[in-house]
């Protein structure tokens, strides 16, 4: 089957803060038919829905009560047929998300499954705790704190990696490999083209064994891309995928180069992407709560291991559970609107499937709370718990929470300046940052210049030229704040030289410019700013090869 989605751009969208029809203040699928014309014209042809399947909502839809029906909040049944319906008739396919290593404990086969004799107790892992009322091992969850959840009704406990409401499925039984094939199935023949599968490479536990000591997820060990994992991936593929003209994308946990090289090899057919998170992590120590400095020299060598490590790399820089990244690694203060369209350079000029969130392609910012209260993820909760009980102080606390929190990314799409952002005209879920009156869909579609036409440009760009989709990725240039590496298929060569600093800098080469975030039209070496700046040397033979001029130039290993 061909591989359509490595031509295509995705557009991932968190319905309940993406379009509200019933002022009800959550997104609904309605909402999401409304806006189709914007996101083919932003040239997005598939569109990564999270989950909008019955859930009790323990961690915002991530655990789900039924896989067959869609919560009345966003909507119903008929409104999905008709958002695939209607995203078809556009040119865009619709991705679920398939959260399968867990359920919520109110799906029906929990509920059963608490009943010792049920057919349904191993669909889970349940454990008799250890003498003296102490949990079957010391394991710690992705939340914080224990994985063991008791229950009375049956006197054992169950494992849950995340949220109690989120207990784990058990996969070394084969009935539920079968029923997710069965879901998958029935997803698929309604039409959709792929699944970006959640926390994939966790699902199957190969033992229950004490884990080393970490702090957070200890006895990953045990869990982290196991054999089992790689067996039902096959499984997956073999039995439903392959069946269907459609596409995976898989979050894999704490995965290394190795990892996810076998997750996606195309040889083993497992899955076709994987999202992996080390480009996001280059200024965090341990995962993304404690901040370090920014080294645009770190993050080349890290493009540069990803890029040229992995065939195909399934490109992001943000998404449900990130900050946003112009407050990441932008300037989210005067440069903002530069250094976001500089961010979209270096998306569209990596080699992969570009995924575009929902407010990104208007340099949406990090949220301006100022206090926990403010906040509705339970992990940033549970995160401010545990590392209140390392005595860090209050002030360093709300600061690593306020910048890494995932509701940053979560606040409503600002769709316009009038109240609720055009978003909702009730009460929103999350709260809308004060800034849509400046940061708006409405306002940037009228100007030629906004960050939504530079994303509209740099799609089209990618869209139209082989090289910057299938052309090798080679290194050039990392010094300070300034990267630069090139894109190359046969004589065709596209430069990317980026400048992550709000000082001007220098980087000499010279050539065409493709594109370029302050709307030059030649370049002479020297950067403003935030400046980004495409340069190539087409087919024909105008323009010259970029070559890195400075002479101190830092090894990229
Ligand atoms: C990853 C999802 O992206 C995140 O939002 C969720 O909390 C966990 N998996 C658990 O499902």
């Amino acid at each position: 089957m061909s591989q359509w989605w490595k031509e295509q751009v995705v557009y991932q969208i968190y319905p309940r803060s993406f379009m509200d029809t019933n002022d009800d203040g959550v997104g609904d699928i309605p909402g999401i038919i409304s806006k189709l014309d914007e996101i083919r014209s932003l040239g997005a042809g598939v569109i990564w829905l999270s989950p909008v399947y019955k859930s009790p909502d323990a961690d915002n839809g991530y655990d789900i009560s039924d896989y067959r029906s869609i919560d009345p909040k966003f909507g119903t049944m008929a409104d999905m047929e008709m958002l695939i319906s209607q995203a078809k008739a556009r040119g865009i396919k619709i991705v679920m998300d398939l959260v399968i290593n867990h359920t919520s404990d109110e799906h029906e086969w929990f509920q059963k499954s608490r009943d010792k004799d049920s057919p349904y107790r191993d669909y889970y892992i349940w454990r008799p705790g250890k003498p003296g009322g102490k949990p079957p091992n010391n394991w710690t969850g992705f939340f914080t704190g224990t994985v063991w959840e008791y229950d009375g009704q049956s006197g054992e406990y169950y494992l849950h990696l995340f949220h109690k409401k989120q207990p784990d499925l058990n996969y070394k039984n084969q009935k539920v490999v079968e029923e997710i094939k069965e879901i998958m199935r029935f997803w698929l023949d309604k039409g959709v083209g792929g699944f970006r599968c959640d926390v994939i490479n966790i699902i199957y536990k190969s033992s229950l064994e004490d884990g080393k000591y970490q702090v957070v997820a200890r006895g990953i060990e045990h869990y982290q891309s196991q054999e089992g994992a790689h067996r039902i991936l096959k499984e997956l593929r073999r039995d439903v995928l392959a069946h269907y003209d459609c596409f995976t994308v898989g979050e894999s946990v704490m995965v290394d180069l190795d990892g996810a090289k076998q997750l996606s090899d195309p040889e083993r057919g497992e899955l076709d992407m994987v999202f992996y998170f080390d480009h996001l992590e280059v200024d965090r120590v341990v995962a993304r709560y404690i901040p370090k400095k920014f080294r645009a020299v770190k993050l080349l060598q890290v493009l540069t291991k990803w890029q040229q490590g992995l065939d195909w790399n399934a490109l992001y820089l943000e998404n449900h559970d990130q900050p946003r990244i112009v407050s990441h690694y932008g300037d989210d203060g005067v440069f903002r609107e530069r250094s976001a369209k500089l961010l979209a350079t270096m998306l569209f000029t990596l080699r992969g499937t570009p995924f575009i969130y929902q407010g990104q392609e208007i340099g949406m910012t990090n949220f301006d709370f100022t206090e926990l209260s403010q906040l509705r993820d339970v992990e940033s909760y549970n995160i401010d718990k545990l590392i209140r009980s390392f005595f860090v102080p209050a002030r360093i606390r709300w600061n690593w929470i306020r910048t890494a929190s995932r509701d940053n990314a979560r606040t409503p799409v600002q769709w316009s300046a009038e109240p609720g952002a055009g978003f909702t005209g009730g009460e929103p879920w999350l709260g809308v940052n004060a800034n849509y009156k400046d940061i708006n869909y409405r306002e940037q579609q009228g100007r030629p210049d906004s960050v939504l036409n530079y994303y509209k440009q740099m799609v089209a760009l990618r869209a139209s030229n082989d090289t910057l989709k299938y052309g090798k990725f080679i290194p050039l240039y990392a010094k300070a704040g300034v990267i630069a590496y090139s894109r190359v298929l046969g004589e065709e060569e596209y430069t990317t030289i980026l400048n992550f600093s709000g000082k001007p800098a220098r980087a000499a080469g010279t050539g065409p410019v493709v594109a370029s975030n302050i709307g030059r039209d030649s370049f002479d070496g020297s950067l403003s700013p935030w400046e980004a700046v495409v340069l190539g040397k087409l087919v024909d033979g105008r323009g010259k090869v970029f070559r890195p001029v400075p002479p101190s130039v830092s090894p990229v290993p």
